[in-house]
């Protein structure tokens, strides 16, 4: 089978390989061997090819944290047994997925339904899951209340406007492309700001004056310093990227003082502190809400594998204004 795979860390063009001739990777028992479809390139995945992530990649490594393919055989064990024969979303894999074959525990593989294009299946987990996760779990945004984000033209800030018109709270996004502020428009967003139209601070004042309560930081460096101080006191921020590789400065007396509470945000940490139960009904209705248009990814590409280099300066490239994926196989 082929494989991308990558022995030392580094900028993801130089270190990652094209293997042609690699055995099928055997499940072990409650595992599934996948044929993989489709998996995007997200920025986690770059991180992590470049040594930056919080997960420190055991190389020779696969990368990819999400994808969808087909079960064609499996290690023993109940579930397994199950899965078999069907298309599903992987949430992770012990062998990655940016390869034709890999394999994962049977319980971090979920079926997802038949009329679902390989594109939207593929990106089932990483992006949807964290949005949902933040703004309906963690934060807790209320109907009516105001949420500023920045990057809000990425796939997850588009995914939390729609969550706002969905469940009824009201989005400042901030963009640095003022080509973006029509697209997000029509997705709902109530407040369309641009990094470069002045201080952060003055500009979500003069939209909501009540002051806003809930922030949104995947940016970090000034932009995300400048949202810190631009929330209102006692508001609560989740910092879940750090797109600038810059450090946040934050004045500790506005800690002090307002008692803003700044958290970090990591998917994979969230997901462990969930139980099964909990799991399988934020699961269920994450697929309910891609189903329903919510939390479905746009895609700007799809690549085969064999053209990964174009791919990964596609998902580099500022303003692409959707996921690149690579295709892996077809059904
Ligand atoms: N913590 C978690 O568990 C978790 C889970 C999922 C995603 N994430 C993070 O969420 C972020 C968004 O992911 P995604 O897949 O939605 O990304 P994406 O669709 O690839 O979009 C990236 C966006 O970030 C913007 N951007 C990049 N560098 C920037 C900078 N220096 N200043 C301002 N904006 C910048 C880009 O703006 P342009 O459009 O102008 O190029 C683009 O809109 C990433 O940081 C990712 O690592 C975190």
């Amino acid at each position: 089978m082929k494989r991308l795979v990558f022995a030392r860390t580094g900028p993801p063009a130089e270190v990652l390989r094209l293997e042609d001739d690699v055995p099928t990777p055997v499940p072990q028992r409650g595992e599934v061997l996948v044929r993989m479809l489709a998996a995007p390139i997200n920025p986690s995945d770059l991180m992590f090819i470049g040594g930056r992530y919080g997960l420190q990649p055991q190389v020779p490594a696969v990368p990819g944290f999400e994808g969808v393919g087909i079960v064609v055989s499996q290690g023993g064990g109940l579930l397994a047994r199950l899965r078999l024969g069907q298309r599903v979303a992987l949430l992770g894999a012990r062998s990655g997925t940016w390869t034709e074959y890999t394999v994962a525990a049977a319980r971090q593989v979920l079926p997802v339904p038949d009329d679902w294009p390989d594109e939207q299946a593929a990106t089932f987990f990483v992006n949807p899951a964290t949005a949902l996760a933040m703004v309906r779990y963690v934060l807790r945004v209320p109907r009516g209340a105001w949420l500023l984000q920045t990057a809000a033209a990425s796939e997850v800030g588009k995914m939390v406007i729609r969550l706002g018109r969905w469940y009824g709270f009201r989005t400042l996004n901030v963009i640095r492309r003022p080509e973006q502020r029509e697209q997000l428009q029509r997705l709902g967003a109530d407040v369309i700001l641009l990094d470069s139209d002045g201080p952060l601070a003055e500009q979500v004042a003069r939209h909501a004056p009540e002051g806003v309560r809930f922030g949104l930081d995947p940016v970090g460096g000034p932009l995300g310093s400048a949202l810190l101080a631009a929330l209102a006191p006692g508001a609560h921020a989740l910092i879940y990227g750090s797109l600038a590789d810059a450090p946040l400065q934050v004045d500790p007396r506005l800690l002090i003082s307002t008692g803003l509470c700044v958290q970090g945000f990591w998917l994979a940490r969230w997901l462990t502190h969930q139980n099964l139960f909990r799991l399988l009904r934020f699961f269920r209705r994450v697929r309910r809400l891609i189903g329903q248009g919510v939390l479905q990814s746009s895609i700007a590409a799809v690549y085969p594998l064999e053209q990964y280099l174009a791919a990964l300066e596609h998902a580099s490239r500022p303003g692409k204004g959707g996921k690149v994926l690579l295709r892996l196989g077809s059904r």
